[in-house]
């Protein structure tokens, strides 16, 4: 058994800055399930959002989020977002982070549905620098440990003496190397697992996204949001390899244009700002052209961009294209849309509390509201560290009166066989497969149905073996992915209108009559 006054799920940007500032009101437990930065923090390219321009203000920042967002962002959370960000920003600068500047000043980029230059940036490596520079700050702060490749497995709650209710009072982890399960007591649990990408075939995610954060949370009796909103991002490269390599909206934003192979352009018959249109439009956009044209990708065109500035502004995009044998300087790029980012997840307020209490979430497997039906570009590292900074705020003074509590029983997993692995690779790649081509970026009742059933299928298949078998990381993720992936589903059902990044072909319009609210899920 293992003890600290906070436990941390997740080192990525939300784990890690919120666990730099709990340190300073007690000790601070990291767990993370493989090595320390293995995240998608740390392959975001873009930037972080935030208002610096001088012919910027947060309410213009405001009135972007909420027009991507389509009616469902929660306007006090975005208000939050907006203001609060800019020092959160400077909070990463006084860590170490080493934005890009020109002539002193913060370098701004642009990407799709800003109508200012905001996106704060380190070259196209905004995460990494993000991330090795917390990674650092964590290593100088005596009170974080970090206990990497260990996996959060389920969420520990024992009745709270004061109000009778149930209490998060700690996580039940898996040591994967070692295969030892492990109880990590705690005065409160901050979920900071990130996203599920997984669940689909084709995605821009780490092999770490696999929805782990929203599962435990569901299990455990947590509101979960708007799971049907999950964000294809326009431009991953075609063809990928074993890792989808995303190509940032920025060189968009810098003047790249969206062609048909036949050197046609088409965003301008979709929407008015073009190949600059918010993401689900420009995702849809692509899709029907590729399913109109029998072609398995878009070109994206970088040739109005100047050479100079190419190598300057997207040196790692240069790179990774040019190892790919693509020449991105003379020739077009082929891409694809792919999963790319969850909108919904463990519903929290605007301090990271969620439905449970003693359990916070922040980051991508949270749900602040701040997104709505759609996320606009680079909001989500801005999201993590301000709903992280606001949660340390709220938990802070609470630790000194919240008495640790034991769970009366903790219920180990009991199987004892070895799960086949040829099986559990089977059911992933099922999961991944129907996901993606049942409930992709244009869905249908009927479809959604199909998906329903045979993801229960693959459920009923997947309790079987976790019953049965010891439990291994594969295991336990692939036990995420189904209750990831049934989510998504059972939201996406649930949603009978198209808005943002939920397109159903049967109730192709908005229905601000009957649907304007967040598809809330309870176990
Ligand atoms: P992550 O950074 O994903 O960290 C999750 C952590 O939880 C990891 O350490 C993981 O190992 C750990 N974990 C998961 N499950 C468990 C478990 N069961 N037990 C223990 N540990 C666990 N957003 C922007 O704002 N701007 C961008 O430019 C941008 N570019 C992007 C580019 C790419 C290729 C991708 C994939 C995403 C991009 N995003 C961008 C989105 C953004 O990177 C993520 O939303 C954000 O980094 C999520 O941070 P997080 O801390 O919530 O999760
Ligand atoms: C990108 O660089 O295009 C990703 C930005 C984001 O996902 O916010």
């Amino acid at each position: 058994m293992m003890q600290a006054d906070v436990v941390v799920i997740g080192s990525g940007i939300a784990g890690l800055s919120f666990a730099l500032k709990a340190a300073k009101f007690g000790t601070v437990a990291i767990i993370t399930k493989k090595s320390r930065p293995e995240s998608s923090t740390n392959w975001a390219q873009g930037g972080i959002a935030a208002v610096f321009g001088e012919d910027d203000s947060p309410a213009l920042h405001m009135e972007d989020t909420l027009v991507a967002g389509a009616g469902l962002c929660h306007p006090d959370a975005v208000d939050v977002l907006v203001r609060e960000g800019p020092a959160r920003v400077r909070d990463l600068m006084d860590l170490g982070v080493r934005f890009t500047r020109e002539q002193g000043d913060l370098s701004l980029g642009l990407e799709g549905g800003h109508s200012r230059r905001r996106i704060v940036r380190a070259d196209d490596l905004t995460g990494r620098e993000i991330e090795r520079a917390l990674l650092a700050a964590a290593a100088e702060t005596g009170n974080v440990r970090v206990y990497e490749n260990h996996q959060a497995v389920d969420l520990l709650t024992a009745t709270d003496p004061g109000t009778l209710g149930e209490r998060c009072c700690g996580v039940l982890v898996l040591d994967t190397e070692t295969g030892e399960m492990i109880p990590f007591l705690a005065r409160a649990v901050m979920l900071a697992t990130g996203g599920c990408g997984q669940v689909y075939r084709h995605t821009t995610n780490p092999s770490i996204a696999t929805g782990d954060g929203v599962a435990m949370a569901y299990r455990a009796g947590a509101k979960v949001a708007n799971m049907e909103f999950i964000q294809f991002h326009p431009t991953a490269l075609y063809p990928a390899r074993e890792r989808t390599f995303l190509i940032s909206e920025a060189v968009r934003g810098e003047g790249a244009v969206l062609r048909r192979r036949d050197g046609s352009t088409f965003m301008e018959d979709y929407h008015p700002l073009a190949s600059l249109a918010p993401r689900d439009v420009v995702a849809r956009a692509i899709d029907r052209e590729m399913k109109r044209s029998g072609d398995p990708h878009v070109l994206l065109d970088c040739s109005a961009i100047p050479e100079h500035e190419i190598r300057e502004r997207f040196p790692n995009i240069l790179r990774e294209t040019t190892e790919r044998g693509m020449d991105m300087l003379r020739e077009p790029l082929p891409v694809v849309p792919a999963a790319h980012y969850l909108c919904g997840g463990v519903l929290t307020d605007t301090h990271g509390r969620t439905s449970v209490p003693g359990l916070y979430a922040a980051g991508e497997t949270a749900c602040t509201g701040v997104h709505g039906a759609n996320r606009l570009a680079s909001n989500s590292l801005l999201e993590a560290v301000v709903f992280a900074h606001r949660a340390s705020e709220r938990l802070g003074p609470q630790l000194q009166v919240t008495r640790p509590l034991e769970p009366e029983a903790i219920q180990l997993p009991q199987g004892t066989d070895e799960p086949d692995d040829a099986l559990l690779v089977h059911d992933r790649e099922e999961i991944r497969n129907v996901m993606w081509d049942l409930v992709g970026i244009v869905r249908s009742d009927e479809r959604l149905g199909e998906a329903e059933d045979r993801l229960r299928q693959i459920s009923l298949h997947i309790n079987g073996i976790w019953t049965d078998s010891r439990p291994t990381a594969d295991l336990v993720e692939l036990r995420n992915l189904i209750q990831s992936a049934l989510l998504v589903v059972r939201c996406a059902m649930r949603r009978k209108e198209s808005r943002g990044l939920n397109y159903n072909v049967d109730h192709p319009y908005r229905d601000n009559e009957h649907c304007l609210a967040d598809t809330i899920v309870v176990r």
